[in-house]
């Protein structure tokens, strides 16, 4: 377990705008920070964070925390590997309690994963500098390739020996458990049970996460055998899903945002080889196509994308439908294609970083102008045929969500296509016709989604028709906790005393149904009980994420049931702190008419049920009982609110 004072210290040294920047492009709007989210596909910023709170809401997935939460989400952390990532960020020494040794790896199951994978890194890296084995095949290997020593470093590259259990054997030795070798697929299992290495006699590449840690490997033969497989690859596990996995990205990221460019590759060896050539914003989508996934990826660190192509035509006319994914993604795509037989990785060793740049800079194109192009060779004179490729050219020029960006492809498009720009106007405008009504069918689908704000003066305060569920009132004493718990309020000069401890004994009689309102509320009265007020940023950061979430989402938006409430009642209250004893109150007495109301309805039922004339005596008697509350409540609720 981190300590106290650590986590402290990390919570004081975070900035919750620097550590989301790193991961999402953000804007100074006001006191607060607006970007795209992270967590949704969405055009118009929604995702706010807030430097002076700590926190940050995202109201198209409804997301919200501290900066710890936000690493929880993104990367999938847990609580203390969000917390480790904070530290070694900003230099804080992490003191921990110590642990048993058979809790080494037993953090949780992903951190298992991951450190099991940490350390068949290190094995292997070792290996390959440190054995005889590697330093003859895995490293002389590498070097022929022309990868410099910094580089090898670098990418952890490694080598696996050419036996049956090198690894396993020693992973075993040192207490790793036969569970997590098998999930990450480092091992694999014989018929026995016993377990075998995966990767034997190839060369290794670490595939890092986008924070840097190991979470899966590539594995390349040194034969040339045809009939073995040239790469292995890790399987899918819970620490690795390859279609949002980036080859290189880790690396990248920073020249990424820097160049505000991103060159795609196909394979490892090109990603290092580039690099290695000082260009550094280079990923590969590691041999299969693009998914959604990692253009997003990509897409929150820069809106320019550059495919750097094998000059193998069959290869690059089949990979040309799927790049109209990412126009549909609002970003710009450039394609460079090497001559025949080359790949980015022997290309650039043959000329050289700055010839190698000065090809791309060169050659580079447009997709669509390039995807007309080909296209259009195809087709020769056949008229059917090109009109076949317009109608394909118009569709990704269509998929651009930005109209004026459309238009000057359109400009262009007609200019090699030799066809009326008005006749591609037309064609587009049908094809967004038939694109908005598919898509406004769509989102009455979506309709219960939290809807972005409109502007940023309500950033705090969207619309939100909250649900009118039984969990409102609860939420709306949550509500008022946060906000006031800490403050005093004046009883008409009779008394003074906290609003926390005070509505928290109020309600010692309410039984909390929604689960984190709940346990909110046992927290709550459990800080109380050992005489500490808990504030707003107690919550923010307590290391549990239905807390943190109510949280969030309470400070966040402006909750309006009590607005409800009072418009209900014809009372105008135009501001809750103005009349903090009508608030408090209210709020309470509300809840408790709620409760009320539910056993009385439970009450009838049962008396609708009950047939024995004694026992309808006694629910009628209770019945009788509950409806005295009721009215008292509603009677003081109305003495309140109206004084
Ligand atoms: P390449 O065959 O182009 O490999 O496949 P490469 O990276 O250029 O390797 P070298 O230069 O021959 O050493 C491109 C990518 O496709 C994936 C790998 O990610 C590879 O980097 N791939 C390829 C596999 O996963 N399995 C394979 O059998 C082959
Ligand atoms: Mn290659």
């Amino acid at each position: 377990m981190i300590t106290k004072p650590t986590i402290d210290r990390i919570m004081e040294a975070t900035d919750i705008v620097e550590v989301i920047g790193e991961f999402v492009q953000l804007k100074k709007r006001g006191a607060n920070y607006v970007g795209l989210s992270p967590f949704a596909n969405e055009r118009t910023p929604s995702f706010t964070v807030s430097p002076v709170k700590g926190i940050f809401k995202d109201f198209s997935s409804g997301k919200g925390g501290s900066a710890v939460t936000f690493l929880m989400e993104l990367e999938k952390f847990t609580y203390p590997e969000a917390l480790k990532w904070l530290a070694k960020k900003y230099g804080i020494e992490v003191e921990e309690t110590v642990e048993a040794p058979e809790n080494r790896e037993a953090e949780n199951h992903r951190e298992s994963l991951m450190i099991v994978s940490g350390y068949a890194a290190k094995f292997f890296h070792e290996s390959l500098l440190e054995t005889d084995e590697g330093k003859n095949i895995g490293l002389s290997y590498f070097k022929e390739r022309g990868f410099s020593k910094e580089t090898i470093t670098k990418f952890e590259l490694g080598y696996s020996p050419d036996q049956w259990e090198a690894f396993t054997g020693q992973a075993l030795k040192e207490g790793y458990q036969q569970e997590f070798l098998e999930e990450t697929g480092l091992s694999v299992k014989r018929d026995n049970g016993s377990l075998y290495d995966r990767y034997r006699g190839r060369v290794m590449f670490p595939i890092h996460s986008f924070t840097g840690r190991v979470i899966a490997f590539g594995g390349r033969t040194l034969k040339s055998d045809k009939n073995v497989p040239k790469y292995v690859n890790s399987p899918e596990s819970e620490i690795y899903h390859k279609s949002s996995v980036l080859y290189g990205l880790y690396f990248a990221k920073k020249a990424i945002r820097e160049e505000d460019n991103c060159y795609l590759v196909e394979g490892y060896a090109d990603v290092i080889s580039v690099h290695q050539a000082g260009i550094e914003n280079v990923v590969a989508s590691s041999g299969t196509s693009l998914t959604v996934e990692q253009i997003r990826l990509i897409g929150r660190l820069t809106k320019n994308i550059t495919i750097l192509y094998d000059g193998d035509a069959a290869g690059i006319k089949a990979s040309l439908r799927g790049l109209d994914m990412i126009l549909e993604e609002g970003l710009n795509v450039k394609v460079v294609l090497f001559p025949d037989g080359h790949d980015p990785d022997s290309y650039v060793r043959l000329v050289g970083t700055s010839a190698f740049k000065k090809y791309i800079a060169d050659t580079r194109k447009d997709f669509i102008l390039y995807k007309a192009d080909i296209l259009l060779k195809d087709a020769g004179t056949d008229p059917i045929k090109r009109a076949e490729v317009i109608r394909e050219i118009v569709e990704s020029i269509a998929k651009i969500p930005d109209s004026i960006k459309a238009s000057v492809f359109i400009k262009e498009c007609s200019y090699i296509l030799k066809i009326d720009e008005r006749a591609l106007l037309s064609e587009l405008n049908k094809m967004r016709m038939a694109k908005a009504k598919k898509d406004s069918q769509q989102q009455q689908h979506q309709q219960t989604q939290w809807p972005a704000p409109v502007d940023e003066a309500l950033l705090y305060e969207p619309e939100i028709k909250e649900e009118r569920d039984d969990s409102s009132q609860e939420k709306e004493i949550i509500r008022l906790l946060l906000l006031y718990g800490n403050k005093m309020i004046d009883w008409d000069g009779i008394a003074n005393t906290y609003i926390g401890p005070f509505m928290i004994a109020e309600l010692s009689d309410v039984d909390f149904e929604h689960k984190a309102s709940k346990d909110f509320v046992e927290l709550y009265r459990k800080e109380v009980e050992n005489g500490v007020l808990p504030d707003e940023q107690f919550f923010i950061h307590y290391p549990d994420k239905e807390i943190v979430d109510l949280t969030v989402t309470l400070i966040a938006t402006k909750y309006t049931l009590s607005e409800n409430w009072y418009e209900m009642h014809r009372i105008l209250v135009p501001d809750e702190q103005a009349n903090m004893k009508a608030t408090i109150l209210g709020a309470i007495f509300h809840l408790k008419k709620q409760k009320v109301g539910k056993i009385l309805e439970s009450l009838r039922n049962e008396l609708q049920k009950t047939e024995s004339e004694t026992d309808q005596e006694i629910l009628l008697n209770q019945y009788m009982q509950m409806k005295k509350v009721e009215k008292t409540i509603s009677d003081y609720l109305g003495s309140v609110i109206l004084k």
